[in-house]
């Protein structure tokens, strides 16, 4: 490559770390040896350092090294004489803290909210995004409680960098490896540079079932349980958006800093938070499954069972993204979905048509694995004159990443 290209590329990786406050949190592992490289990577791009060790981990690598590199006091204890180390304030300066490395104990800890050391204090007050880095043996790696820690702080939308495979402290080799400093320094420099991509912007989603009340102890709803949803407004957080996420009846939640949910039960309800939002939102992305019909009458007293047949009559709702689309403006972005059961695409474009969305995201129920409940998806983009874009199957996680990329170029 020649020196043309490599210095505007050196340039924005400087750029992308200048000034950025990281927060690192290093527990007792082998690995905690190639935290200093780390560091320095980080202070000489021109980012601020701050280290918080476990006791175990100054067992590893010396704190003086670190604050040396770091240019910073390293802490360890939570109180240090006489002085309380205020670790409400560690997690609120931060705008990103990685435990890197993330020992086995340290994760269990975090995973069931223990708190017996500084570091865990820390994390459990830290109101930044965190990314983890686990370290360990390779049978620790591969025990079902590890996966069930990593799989609880993933859905805390924490960010994990997977551990690697190669020569592990045991003398075996496997998977366990730290991720190598220089590993660390990109996912940091790629985490900074996605979570500005959309900075500014404010986004509305709708997620979830609606359920429509019949009486006061029956309803009509569906299957849907907001996970498409719910990652879509995570995604848009990640990269700087603020979410208002407005969701129908799920027991799932999202705990992005940047995401504010509103719940509802009703369609009418969905209808009234989303109208009410959109004027002040550039993106609406119409995710949730609402009723199409809704009892005329609901009645006050639990309905009694009599006849053979019962007849309710239902009266339709109100279609909120075909509303949306009457009033969005030029600079506002209108997203739908199709969930579909036959004849998916010519339905997915009449949707696309007359509810002037400017992208529909289809599903089909055909697609083993995409719809209600799961927590994969495969959908196909339809985006107003433009080419049709399938995903294959994939997390929805995954999906929802998609989608707001090939969102992005709209709102240039
Ligand atoms: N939608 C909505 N309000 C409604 C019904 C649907 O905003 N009352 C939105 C959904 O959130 C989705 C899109 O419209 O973004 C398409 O929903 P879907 O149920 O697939 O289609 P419908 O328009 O309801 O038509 P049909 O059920 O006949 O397919």
């Amino acid at each position: 490559m020649s020196a043309r290209l490599i210095i505007p590329q050196i340039i924005a990786s400087l750029l992308t770390m200048t000034g950025k406050k990281i927060l690192l949190g290093v527990s007792g592992s082998i690995a905690a040896y190639k935290i200093p490289l780390l560091v320095r990577l980080c202070v000489k791009a021109g980012a601020e350092v701050k280290v918080i060790m476990t006791p175990a981990a100054a067992q590893f690598v010396s704190p003086l090294v670190l604050s040396t590199l770091s240019k910073n006091e390293v802490l360890v204890d939570i109180s240090a004489e006489s002085q309380w180390a205020n670790h409400v304030m560690l997690g609120r300066w931060a705008d990103i803290m990685l435990l890197a490395p993330a020992s086995c104990n340290t994760l269990a800890k975090m995973a069931q909210g223990l708190c017996d050391n500084l570091l865990l204090a820390v994390y459990l007050s830290a109101t930044c995004p965190i990314m983890i880095a686990p370290a360990m043996d390779e049978d620790m790696w591969h025990h079902p409680a590890t996966k069930q820690n990593l799989a609880t702080l993933s859905s805390y939308g924490h960010h994990i960098v997977p551990a690697e495979h190669g020569e592990l402290a045991s003398g075996l080799v496997g998977t366990g490896r730290m991720a190598e400093p220089d590993t660390l320094y990109t996912q940091l420099q790629q985490y900074f540079l996605q979570a500005a991509s959309l900075q500014g912007i404010k986004a509305l989603v709708t997620a979830g079932p609606t359920y429509e009340n019949i009486d006061p102890v029956r309803f009509i709803g569906n299957y849907s349980t907001g996970k498409m949803g719910i990652a879509l407004a995570e995604s848009l957080a990640e990269r700087g958006c603020e979410v208002e996420l407005i969701l129908g009846s799920t027991p799932l939640e999202c705990k992005h800093p940047r995401v504010h949910t509103t719940r509802v039960r009703s369609a009418e309800q969905m209808f009234e938070a989303t109208t009410k939002l959109f004027p002040d939102c550039r993106l609406a992305i119409l995710s949730a499954a609402v009723a199409d019909y809704t009892p005329q009458i609901v009645s006050t007293e639990k309905i009694k069972k009599k006849d053979d047949d019962l007849s309710l009559t239902l009266v339709k709702t109100k279609d909120i993204l075909k509303e949306l689309g009457k009033v969005k403006t030029e600079q506002q972005v209108l997203v739908g979905f199709a969930l579909e059961t036959q004849q998916a695409e010519s339905y997915a474009l009449q949707k696309l048509n007359e509810k002037n969305a400017d992208m529909i995201v289809m599903n089909s129920l055909q697609d083993a694995g995409a719809g209600f409940g799961f927590d994969t998806n495969q959908v196909t983009l339809f985006v107003k004159h433009g080419e049709a874009v399938s995903l294959p199957l994939q997390s929805k996680k995954a999906i929802a990443d998609h989608i707001v990329q090939h969102i992005t170029p709209l709102l240039a």
